[in-house]
């Protein structure tokens, strides 16, 4: 998920356009993330059991996807993958986290809503609730357990990114009118896209 702008999004295609080669390569990073109807991202992800050099050489390849898309989070599933695998970057100058088999070990009752997009529905963002703070179980690239304690920012991409090796979309996360209306929006998308397309 999740852009700056948006606070909550994955893209922001305007700071780079006026940069032509890094617009071109996020436009072709985006072309490489999965979209909203394909089935992939409606199913459950598989757990990894494989900590070799193929899974590392992914998880470089998700993190450069997902800063040259202007992301802030990945999910395996968003490139075709049913991995049970995320990566994100919270801030420019943030190393790259990596969560393999992440389990929601606690999340607080303290909620609340911000406007979020996903790099697999380009051009919707809608409001979704969620806890402000979550403490989360993973492995790490090598296979070795990390504990993440996060809030705010972090917290709303590490819940984002789990939903994603569950199924869950953000349009399963928002309420009834705010869904219809993305709904509305992303079809014009596809329409404007197909008529530029022509
Ligand atoms: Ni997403």
């Amino acid at each position: 998920m999740a852009d700056e702008r948006e606070v909550a999004s994955d893209g922001d295609g305007e700071e780079a356009a006026h940069d032509p080669e890094r617009e071109a390569r996020r436009l072709a990073a985006l072309s490489l993330i999965r979209r909203y109807g394909d089935p992939v991202l409606k199913s459950r992800a598989t757990p990894i059991d494989r900590f070799d050099e193929a899974l590392r050489q992914q998880i470089a390849r998700m993190g450069q996807i997902m800063d040259e898309a202007n992301g802030v989070g990945l999910a395996a599933p968003q490139l075709g993958l049913s991995q049970r695998l995320l990566v994100y970057r919270v801030g420019p100058e943030a190393p790259l986290t990596v969560l393999v088999n992440p389990e929601l070990e606690w999340s607080s009752d303290d909620e609340e809503p911000l406007d979020e997009g996903c790099l697999s529905i380009p051009g919707v963002t809608v409001p979704v609730e969620r806890p402000v703070y979550v403490r989360v179980r993973a492995l790490d690239e090598s296979g070795e357990r990390r504990l993440v304690e996060a809030s705010g920012l972090e917290a709303r991409v590490i819940q984002h990114e789990i939903d994603h090796l569950d199924g869950v979309l953000i349009l399963d996360r928002t309420a009834k009118d705010e869904r219809k209306q993305a709904m509305r929006a992303l079809r014009e998308a596809e329409r404007d896209h197909a008529e530029r397309a022509a």
